[in-house]
């Protein structure tokens, strides 16, 4: 079987969060330590434009991100790790995408289609503020996972739909002029992955329910202090199957760990001491890590340096690939 080629991209419009360190980060790093794949990693820095006008919060965004994967041990040697931005190949290519994409195809995605039905359920114009960013968002994306040839694309649920855009537009293209590109596969990770927030809903931006990733000890213990929980008193049996806590706990502790808190729900743990349990248990996970991560955050050079050099490695996929690609539809030198 041909090597697997993982690719996955991030939105630099936030700061990471526990929920994408345990849903995301923590899997792909483990994974870009396996000698059978080459793997791709990038600062989604143009598709941020889609969400931010705010220059400010889209370059510090981009600097935490960076120095958040780093800080937890993705390997820049191991895997190729660039911004969007630097590979002008890119919207270059999004534009010959766009070109064979149908629109009808654009008008089906959910993030279009939901701004869409807040604006007529707001009684508003169906398109009011929505942008031609926004239209053509699954084209960006296709752009950059076609660019590069992957073949798995580990994503959240949400993006499952873009990436079968992305196979879709390829398949066209490869069908009107010459077989070009790789059909890519969405690879999502387990239920079991996704983290609940402070109010026990999916832990998201969007929710504000968020425990911070490296933001100091004293904030995470606070954050974990404000974890919703229901009022059984110590010594009174809560059901771990049913509480944020115990699901936080899981993903950060061994099964032997686990099993034994399962005991203690049962036995009636009261809820500071379980929180204090949980507050230790991911600060041992995450201490050594936010020492680096601070570390990193004060010297932006080196993160420059070492982006500087993914995107030139990236550039040896992407000059080569869009080469061809205009020799496939006639656009270049006069012969
Ligand atoms: N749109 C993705 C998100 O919001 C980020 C992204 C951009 C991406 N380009 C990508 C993910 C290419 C995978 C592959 O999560």
């Amino acid at each position: 079987m041909a090597r697997q080629r993982v690719l996955t991209g991030i939105t630099t419009t936030g700061t990471p969060h526990l929920g994408n360190y345990v849903g995301a980060i923590r899997p792909a790093i483990e994974a870009s330590h396996s000698d059978s794949v080459d793997s791709f990693l990038f600062l989604a820095d143009y598709h941020a434009l889609i969400k931010s006008q705010d220059p400010a919060r889209v370059r510090q965004s981009s600097k935490e991100i960076a120095a958040t994967w780093l800080a937890l041990g993705l390997d820049p040697d191991e895997t190729i790790f660039y911004r969007q931005s630097d590979i002008p190949e890119i919207p270059e290519l999004t534009w010959v995408l766009c070109c064979n994409a149908a629109k009808g195809l654009m008008n089906r995605a959910h993030a279009y289609k939901a701004a869409v039905q807040d604006n007529v359920d707001a009684g508003n114009d169906p398109d009011l503020a929505v942008t031609m960013g926004l239209f053509s968002y699954p084209v960006l994306m296709a752009a950059d996972i076609l660019m590069f040839n992957a073949t798995k694309i580990p994503v959240g649920k949400d993006q499952i739909q873009h990436v079968e855009m992305a196979r879709d537009i390829a398949q066209r293209f490869n069908h009107n002029f010459a077989d070009v590109f790789t059909l890519p596969e969405a690879v999502v990770g387990d239920d079991a992955a996704v983290l609940l927030g402070l109010d026990g809903r999916k832990m998201s931006k969007s929710y504000n329910n968020t425990i911070p990733l490296f933001d100091t000890e004293k904030k995470l213990r606070k954050a974990i202090n404000k974890i919703n929980t229901n009022l059984l008193e110590p010594g009174q049996p809560k059901d771990p199957d049913d509480s944020t806590v115990f699901q936080l706990w899981s993903a950060f502790a061994s099964p032997a760990e686990t099993q034994r808190m399962r005991a203690d729900f049962i036995n009636g743990i009261a809820w500071g001491e379980a929180k204090k349990q949980l507050f230790e248990l991911i600060n041992s996970e995450l201490a050594d890590a936010r020492l680096r991560y601070t570390q990193l955050m004060d010297d932006p050079g080196y993160i420059e340096s070492v982006l500087e050099k993914g995107a030139q490695r990236a550039r040896q996929h992407s000059e080569p690939l869009m080469k061809k690609v205009r020799e496939a539809i006639g656009i270049g030198p006069i012969l």
